[in-house]
């Protein structure tokens, strides 16, 4: 550890669970460097009764188990001072805003993050209070916060300097342009009648800057159509699109159905 390493804590009822995570090859590696710390703080030892109670029923009914306020809480009063008071601090839930890339770029400037790891029907409401965000993967529920937490722990740590070493490819990648990114290909040439595209072989570095900014392009309006909403598309490369688009069209009409 030292004044750069970007610490992540883990308020977990499980914190077995980040074993796996740690002896990971680059975020392993990460740890051992001390660009990375990663701390987990099971806050059932914060509860006060003598059943270590983190859960209770919810008022008005109905089913499930909701998690109490009281030893969380206490768990990040103890916490908080000891870290950097600019650490966002990171309620995941399946109710939060959805996380993405902007939002892994936003945190991987540092200092670190916070992250609470519900379980059951989640958190009492009034933890909220004490968080700077809500914040979930996706739409769809996990049993639990911490494989959510486990992918906002990847997608940021890469972005750290000293944790992926190949800083080119974090700016290739799908989503940091906004965009899919392209597909990729290596040997063999052919593979089951299926051959590389010919332009990747033609050692034609502007052709294949093109070829792979219009594929990207092309995979975005296909499977995420969304995310070219409000892009600026070159001309060019929009009347590229277009046709490639009509054309696929007009292929699936004749095959019946749907291509990807
Ligand atoms: N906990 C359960 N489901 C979740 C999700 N989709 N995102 C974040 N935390 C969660």
């Amino acid at each position: 550890m030292n004044e750069n390493t970007y610490t992540f804590d883990l308020l977990t009822l499980f914190p077995a669970l980040f074993d796996g995570l740690r002896s990971e090859s680059l975020l392993g590696k990460a740890l051992q460097s001390g660009a990375l710390d990663l701390q987990t703080h099971n806050w059932r030892q914060w509860t006060t009764d003598r059943h270590n109670t983190v859960d209770d029923l919810p008022f008005g009914g109905g089913p499930g188990m909701v998690l109490k306020p009281d030893p969380i809480v206490a768990c990040l009063r103890e916490l908080r001072p000891q870290r950097d008071p600019r650490t966002p601090v990171v309620l995941l839930s399946p109710a939060g805003r959805l996380f993405r890339q902007d939002l892994a770029e936003q945190w991987a400037q540092g200092p670190g993050l916070i992250l609470l790891c519900g379980r059951y029907e989640g958190f009492d409401a009034r933890v909220e209070q004490h968080v700077d965000q809500v914040v979930s993967i996706g739409d769809y529920v996990l049993n639990g916060g911490e494989v959510a937490a486990m992918a906002i722990i990847e997608a940021v740590a890469r972005l750290l300097p000293g944790v992926i070493g190949n800083s080119a490819s974090l700016t290739e990648e799908s989503h940091s342009s906004g965009l899919l990114e392209h597909p990729h290909y290596t040997r063999p040439r052919e593979f089951e009648g299926a051959a590389v595209p010919e332009v990747l072989l033609s050692g034609n570095h502007a052709e294949i800057d093109r070829w792979r900014r219009r594929q990207s392009l092309l995979r975005t309006k296909l499977r995420r159509p969304e995310l070219l909403q409000g892009l600026t598309i070159d001309k060019k490369d929009r009347a590229w699109l277009d046709a490639e688009w009509a054309q696929l069209q007009t292929a699936a009409a004749g095959q019946g159905g749907d291509r990807d």
